[in-house]
């Protein structure tokens, strides 16, 4: 599998522009996904670059319902007319963040829930051989407070989102589990056991940002839940990247514990798996 890092919030080097966001091109056997689009028309012009032809997608991913992964569907859909686009159907629901008291509108343009590409994902969904989406989540240990600024509107309420709009990708091939996630709002912790649960097996690469710095208030969370985290993901089998809303800071602790099997995926960053 080869994945190259299309939208991140730093880039490799100068060639590449880079905004806060994610969008992953993901190339299988049998398939060019890709897995978000981030925010704007950065993932075109990086896909470019790179070698990719965005014609050629049949899979794209939206991981949740927030901008910075899916505000860039509409332009996606203007240069691709074949691929199917997997989204929660709550995705397409209002969602916020609040920051000095302020409500800041975070959500996607929910216009296209019922464009014809677009299949509207339950909580599991096997989309090809090797490919599982899930979003069934029942646990939320070591949570990032962060969280507690994002809101989802339910009906006429806006509430603390429960984040059951997002999902996750496994991809088993070559005899490797891989597990891609966006936010990892649920929590990464909950997301891999979550995964390792339904392949019964242990996940061989995590790719994901995990939520540990909030981009509105500039704020990372506290050196005892991301050292905690960092122990609980310590294990010789699983190699980690991450990106996004991780966070530099969060990213270079973790590091002391997970030492080499943490890398950081900036934009224009090709990795073989
Ligand atoms: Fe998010
Ligand atoms: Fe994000």
């Amino acid at each position: 599998m080869i994945l190259k890092t299309l939208v991140e919030n730093t880039s490799v080097s100068s060639d590449y522009k880079h905004k806060h966001g994610m969008c992953f091109y993901i190339e299988t056997g049998n398939h060019k996904i890709l897995f978000d689009l981030g925010k704007n028309g950065l993932f075109l012009k990086n896909a470019k670059k790179m070698g990719i032809d965005i014609t050629d997608i049949d899979i794209v991913i939206i991981s949740h319902g927030h901008v910075d992964h899916g505000g860039a569907l509409k332009l996606f859909l203007k240069n691709n007319h074949s691929a199917k686009i997997y989204i929660r159907d709550n995705a397409f629901d209002k969602h916020y963040t609040k920051f000095l008291g302020f409500k800041i509108d975070i959500g996607i343009d929910s216009g296209l829930k019922y464009h014809p590409q677009v299949v509207l994902t339950g909580q599991r969904t096997v989309l090809a051989d090797g490919l599982i989406l899930f979003s069934d989540i029942e646990t939320r240990k070591y949570n990032s407070t962060s969280n507690n600024a994002l809101f989802a509107k339910v009906g006429k309420d806006i509430l603390v989102d429960d984040f059951l709009h997002e999902q996750s990708l496994i991809i088993s091939e070559n005899e490797k589990l891989i597990l891609i996630a966006g936010c990892s709002h649920t929590g990464i912790i909950n997301i891999k056991s979550k995964a390792e649960h339904i392949v019964n097996d242990n996940i061989s690469y995590v790719i994901a940002g995990f939520h540990l710095y909030n981009p509105v208030s500039k704020r990372t969370e506290s050196n005892a839940l991301i050292q905690k985290i960092a122990e609980r993901l310590n294990n010789n089998s699983t190699h980690y990247y991450t990106c996004h809303c991780t966070g530099k800071k969060a990213f270079y602790k973790m590091k002391e514990v997970l030492s080499e099997r943490l890398t950081y995926l900036s934009t224009g960053s090709e990795i073989e798996i």
